[in-house]
């Protein structure tokens, strides 16, 4: 894992932006994996400022809510066009949501699974991390061997997203995320973590022994994972020290890759 602590959450998502936008420059038709929640969309609104070419690539959501009209200002489908989608040029064929109201969601979950292959596999993978260790959807305890399928919230995200809806009765319980398995499948796993209350699934995720009780912690086992954090979201991380001293360290020229 190569961890990359800024001072503030705006410094650690232009980081972030800067290694998709080098993605896009040597691959104008990268296949990206995208995340929603409030991480990540300072990070989106540098990518929109970065007036990139979007024309060819191809992108794959993490996951969505069960039961939500499609239109519903909460959906994640909602969420990209207002946050990313509808301010650059890509094309509407090429993004790929869960469909939240899928008549059969197994199909539709195997569907998803196939055109991520059909695509040739995920380039890079932007993930956010609950503060529960969750990504995705991929809550405490998911296999780690999981592919996109029916999940089941836990109270704590619940309550973590009721911030974005009137009450927390109104947070869907159910939800559709690619697996873990699919998530580790990605070339490049970009995570973004902001906040003291991230600080220990990030602590975990980085340090602690892997375990699906902070499923986060399965990118110990990944090739080539990108973690940008605030210090709030640094502040547990014992050896913050020597990841500081890595990315000072690091030559220009391999600086965004
Ligand atoms: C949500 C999403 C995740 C996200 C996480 C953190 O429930 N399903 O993809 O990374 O929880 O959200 P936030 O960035 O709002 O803290």
């Amino acid at each position: 894992m190569e961890i990359i602590i800024q001072k503030n959450s705006q410094q650690a998502a232009d980081v972030g932006a800067r290694i998709i936008r080098g993605l896009i420059a040597a691959k104008p038709d990268a296949v990206i994996g995208l995340a929603t929640g409030s991480t990540p969309v300072s990070m989106y609104q540098r990518l929109i400022e970065m007036d990139l070419d979007w024309s060819q690539v191809t992108t794959f959501n993490l996951d969505e809510y069960i039961g939500l009209p499609k239109e519903h200002p909460q959906t994640y489908h909602s969420f990209m066009w207002e946050n990313l989608f509808n301010h650059i040029n890509i094309d509407p064929a090429k993004v790929h949501i869960p469909d939240g109201n899928a008549e059969d969601i197994p199909a539709h979950c195997s569907a998803y699974e196939k055109a991520i292959a059909d695509a040739g596999g995920i380039d890079l993978q932007v993930l956010g991390i609950g503060s529960d260790g969750h990504i995705g959807f991929n809550e405490p305890t998911s296999s780690l061997a999981s592919r996109t399928r029916i999940k089941t919230l836990t109270e704590r995200t619940v309550q973590d997203n009721a911030r974005f809806f009137s009450s927390a009765e109104e947070v869907p319980r159910h939800v559709i995320t690619m697996g873990i398995g699919t998530i580790m499948e990605a070339r490049t796993n970009l995570l973004l973590a902001f906040g003291d209350n991230k600080a220990d699934a990030v602590a975990g995720m980085v340090e602690g022994p892997i375990t699906a009780n902070n499923p986060a912690t399965v990118l110990q086992m990944h090739p080539s994972v990108k973690v940008c954090l605030d210090e709030a979201a640094a502040m547990k991380l014992e050896r913050a020290d020597y990841y500081r001293w890595v990315y000072e360290g690091k030559p220009e020229w391999q600086r965004d890759r």
